[in-house]
């Protein structure tokens, strides 16, 4: 599948940055032109590290106990994207002379992106130039251009000028909650060595203080002269030959980033990296690329047939997921991938409810690295929870990117105790689809036990019910109530499964040193007995399950009388204006329905759909994906299909006019479970997977490769049924309609 643009559109040029940007889940770099644009034009020229951040202290005028002290931000690197080519004397750009030709394509079976130009100078001069670019998947650290450029109807002199600038700033929006307010610079250059043509920058954050190593090197032209040269903290090569009409040049620049996360002597690393890179060619590695693309996407196949802008959507969101996710343990996925600076590098919840099951089901090895770098933040968590006042267990921060609570608005940031059962409930559905009750007994418990303690500190029985007061649900456009249904509910789920847990590893001999955690048999008893007697806000007139205590009570707001413009309505009224009114930003009770089923009446999670929906703004991208889901649940599907539409369309019709800021993963999440979860109508139950499949009239079929308990199979749908195909592992069975299937041998069934 491509990602294909035929012509240059000024106005789509920072979104088509954001759209064609090359990332191997550690390393991420926008898709900027080499040669610069027009400073009128917007762009966001940048790269990043997964997990690689800078902090500073947030100022706040009144600043109360326990407020977010610390912002961290995902750092922009050091540029390594110029090229400047001088033919004949004139200087190339696409904003001068004329283009005969221009297309950007990205091809996500190879994970190259390039960027084909035929370009006439004002002096009449015709030039073809080809960009090629990736990220590489079998040495993360590496990024790769490879430049071809041929004179087609003249010969002459040409200059190439390739720069690595340590003098970045960060991309800012003032006016933008969901961007930094100020561009701050987070980068300081302590060394530059340029040694045989290639140079390596050492850098410090100015305020994480981690350190960063940038190594680039060039392949040069044959015949071709060299000039290298530093000043402070920009180093630039010039390439000087001739050209002759017709026949192509290649210049291949390489650049490697190690920072000291992951690496303890990044100089050293990056260095002995960047010779390995320059010992083979572009190609090289290109081909390598498609090999690795080729065993992550093994899993990962899925398709439709009868919707060709559904299905182009549906294989970059699986690619787009792919190229965001940490493997390391250490990064991972901000809630805009590799792909842009929007909500600062930031990991949400986003992560477990909408991207982990992509994982889960396709990639369990990504999705354990995933699990293991919210065991790594454990500790930042219990500290969160001790400032938030809770003398036992783990808080998980609301957004943060190596634990610390970042969230400077707590109302729709800490509050959002959810969080906890968000991460809990990934945990236990990676019990649930692997059955590794090693990594359960050796990660997963703790995270579970310190996570269900917070429960019960901040929670409490009253009136023979366990309550949970003062926190904020998904929806952000209602803050800080009592018994959020949807963080009650979750949180029956969460204290249920670490008792379900515990018993399964007990039963197995795998119930190692408890005593370690604390954990005793009373306190499991106590878990069960808060999810027991949790209260779930019903309410008998609507028939309803009520978004909190006192939502229903509130004065409705009418959708239809807010002008166009004034949407998203968080950037044009006060929250408390908000906050007054029933209006939500996202799903939240209909999320609590597709997460957490069980015992739901069928007509409590009917009604609720149709009364939410109609108060539902979807201001956040993270809410029409669970509404499409919802409504295949129901048995709307041509609802369910339309809202599956504004899934697809989002990033690569940017109809939030923002993906100039980085995609939306979580909707790219929410686009391949729409059509697992949402379409095919997959749960995970507790010993098997359960289907109820729809298929939308305008579609033929469609298709999707899972894993369960170490088995890869097929599951196709028509008008026949659901056809499953064992494509590998051993033979396991599931339930369609209620009705036990079994998959063994290579028959489809
Ligand atoms: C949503 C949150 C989400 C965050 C990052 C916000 O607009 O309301 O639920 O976690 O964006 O994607």
């Amino acid at each position: 599948m491509r990602i294909e643009y035929g012509s240059l559109i000024p106005a789509e040029y920072a979104r088509r940055e954001t759209l064609l940007h090359v990332a191997n889940g550690y390393l991420g770099v926008r898709g900027s032109f080499e040669e610069g644009v027009p400073p009128h034009l917007r762009s966001v020229r940048g790269a990043y590290i997964n997990g690689f951040f800078d902090e500073a202290a947030i100022h706040y005028e009144e600043r109360l106990h326990g407020f977010a002290a610390t912002q961290q931000s995902m750092v922009n690197l050091p540029d390594v994207q110029g090229i400047q080519l001088t033919l004949a004397g004139e200087d190339f750009s696409c904003f001068t002379g004329s283009l005969e030709h221009f297309s950007q394509v990205l091809d996500t079976a190879t994970g190259v992106y390039i960027r084909d130009i035929t370009w006439t100078s004002p002096g009449g001069r015709a030039t073809r130039l080809q960009f090629r670019r990736l990220a590489s998947l079998v040495i993360p650290q590496l990024f790769l251009i490879d430049l071809t450029v041929e004179a087609l109807n003249w010969s002459g002199p040409v200059h190439i000028r390739s720069t690595q600038s340590g003098e970045v700033r960060q991309d800012s929006d003032p006016e933008d909650p969901r961007k930094a307010a100020v561009g701050r610079r987070t980068l300081r250059v302590d060394e530059v060595t340029l040694a045989g043509g290639a140079a390596e920058m050492l850098l410090s954050t100015l305020g994480s203080a981690l350190t960063l190593a940038s190594a680039v090197g060039h392949q040069a032209p044959a015949g071709f002269s060299l000039e290298a040269k530093r000043e402070s903290g920009l180093v630039s090569w010039t390439f000087q030959g001739e050209l002759a009409q017709g026949r192509p040049v290649v210049l291949t620049k390489y650049c490697v980033f190690a920072d000291s996360r992951r690496h303890p002597a990044p100089k050293q690393d990056a260095e002995r990296l960047l010779n390995l890179a320059m010992e083979q060619p572009f190609a090289h590695w290109a081909s390598l690329q498609k090999q690795a693309l080729n065993a992550l996407m093994a899993g990962a196949k899925a398709s439709i047939s009868g919707d060709n802008v559904l299905n182009t959507s549906l294989s970059f969101s699986m690619y787009s997921l792919l190229m965001s996710a940490g493997r390391d343990g250490v990064g991972n996925i901000s809630s805009k991938g590799l792909s842009g600076e929007g909500y600062e590098g930031h990991y949400f919840w986003d992560t477990e409810v909408y991207m982990f099951p992509f994982f889960l089901l396709t990639n369990p090895e990504i999705a354990r690295a995933l699990l293991m770098s919210r065991a790594r933040m454990l500790p930042g968590a219990k500290a969160h929870a001790r400032e938030m006042g809770h003398p036992q267990g783990a808080l998980y921060a609301w957004r943060t990117i190596t634990g610390t609570e970042c969230s400077s608005y707590f109302p729709s940031g800490s509050a959002q105790y959810h969080i906890n059962a968000d991460i809990a409930h990934a945990f236990l559905s990676f019990w649930r689809v692997t059955d590794d009750l090693d990594f359960m007994a050796g990660h997963g418990l703790e995270v579970l036990v310190e996570t269900a303690r917070l429960w019960l500190d901040a929670g409490h029985f009253s009136g023979g019910q366990f309550r949970i007061d003062n926190v904020t649900g998904p929806d952000e456009y209602t803050c800080i109530v009592n018994n959020n249904y949807y963080t009650n509910k979750a949180a029956q789920h969460h204290l249920r499964g670490v008792c379900q847990l515990a018993r399964a590893l007990q039963d197995q001999g795998k119930f190692h040193a408890p005593e370690r955690l604390g954990l005793t048999q009373e306190e499991l008893e106590q878990f069960q007995e808060a999810a027991d007697r949790m209260f779930l806000p019903f309410d008998e007139a609507l028939g309803i399950c009520s978004q909190d205590d006192s939502f229903l009570g509130k004065k409705r707001l009418d959708l239809s009388r807010i002008p166009r413009e004034n949407f998203p309505l968080l950037m044009h009224y006060h929250p408390l204006f908000l906050y007054r009114h029933q209006v939500l930003k996202q799903a939240d009770t209909v999320l609590s329905h597709f997460l957490f089923e069980e015992g739901e009446p069928e007509e409590a999670i009917r009604q609720s759909y149709h009364y939410y929906e109609a108060i539902t703004t979807h201001d956040s991208s993270l809410s029409p994906c669970v509404h499409a889901m919802m409504a295949a649940r129901i048995g709307e599907t041509a609802k369910a299909l339309a809202y599956y539409e504004s899934v697809a369309a989002l990033d690569l019709m940017d109809t939030h006019k923002n993906t100039a800021d980085g995609i939306h993963a979580a909707n790219m999440g929410g686009c391949w479970m729409g059509l697992v979860y949402g379409f095919a109508g997959l749960r995970i139950g507790e010993n098997s997977l359960r289907f109820r499949p729809t298929l939308p009239e305008s579609w033929q079929s469609y298709r999707f490769r899972f894993r369960w308990r170490g088995s890869l199979a097929e599951a196709a749908v028509d008008e026949k049924g659901i056809r499953f195909t064992l494509l590998d592992g051993p033979a396991f069975a599931l339930s369609v309609d209620g009705k036990q299937v079994d998959i063994a041998g290579p028959q489809p069934v």
